[in-house]
């Protein structure tokens, strides 16, 4: 899957992609059928909201999940970001975030790559986030919101919030958010399960909590420039990888067939 130059452009302009309806409801329904498998996994990587039962996000599931394996390496999700940054990526960080009907709880305004630099010493902003959709992402449900243009700020300030979430974050405060919105406004991409949002590393979001009664689960690959890779080990492996292996991509249909060879980290993906 190649990016037109438009959707370049936009990218560049935006800071972020939207693509509803990417991938088939077929599809969606496979990764979400492992979803409560993987969060009933009690292992470190599946990190609880403050309640201490409420799945938050599960790390590195492609590492010990069979279908979020394939979607690790899907040419649908990676191609995009290899064609913007221009050379092969390797998995920074794989998640599947939760935001359970409610009791999911907020992601404050932050930027990833803020955190990537700060905690994994990652050189420059060269990787950037790949997400889908597994629930459909409403107005109730606590989407993702962005501020549209803010990654040309490059890393803002930002303080280490340990107390608000269960999850420690680099986060901004409340006189960035509002000067940066002041200029970009703010959209909250909504669309039906399925739905692909790349953005940018730079790219300042958040999300509010999640007071309906629907479920939102999103899928979140981040990718990176393989000459990009972090310097500084400070946090657990399954929050940032060292595996610094290219991805090499699945067939397109990789996520309906059961015959699949060439899985990536297979030890991992068969002890599943
Ligand atoms: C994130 O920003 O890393 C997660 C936000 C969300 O899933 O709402
Ligand atoms: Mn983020």
């Amino acid at each position: 899957m190649q990016l037109s130059p438009d959707q370049v452009a936009q990218f560049e302009r935006d800071g972020y992609l939207f693509f509803p309806g990417h991938f088939s409801k077929q599809e969606t329904e496979v990764l979400r059928a492992q979803v409560p498998v993987v969060y009933a996994e009690h292992r470190p990587e599946v990190v609880r909201e403050r309640d201490g039962t409420t799945p938050r996000t599960a790390f590195a599931a492609h590492l010990y999940n069979d279908a979020f394996a394939k979607l690790g390496r899907h040419p649908r999700m990676v191609e995009p970001v290899r064609q913007l940054l221009g050379e092969d990526v390797y998995m920074h960080q794989y998640k599947v975030n939760g935001k359970q009907a409610f009791d999911g709880d907020v992601w404050q305004w932050h930027q990833d790559f803020g955190t990537w630099h700060r905690d994994d010493g990652m050189p420059e902003a060269r990787a950037m986030n790949i997400a889908v959709f597994l629930d459909e992402v409403n107005e109730f449900n606590g989407p993702l919101y962005f501020i549209p243009g803010s990654h040309r700020e490059g890393v803002v300030e930002a303080g280490h919030d340990l107390t608000t979430t269960s999850y420690p974050l680099w986060t901004l405060d409340n006189a960035k958010v509002t000067e940066l919105a002041s200029r970009g406004g703010l959209v909250a991409p909504k669309g039906p399960p399925g739905s692909m949002l790349l953005f940018h590393g730079c790219l300042v979001h958040g999300s509010p909590s999640n007071m309906s009664p629907w479920d939102r689960v999103i899928v979140y690959l981040s990718l990176c420039a393989l000459s990009n890779h972090i310097t500084r080990h400070k946090r657990p492996d399954y929050i940032a990888h060292r595996d610094f292996t290219p991805i090499a991509t699945l067939s397109d249909d990789c996520l309906l067939r059961d015959d699949v060879s060439g899985l990536p980290w297979p030890s991992a993906a068969r002890a599943a």
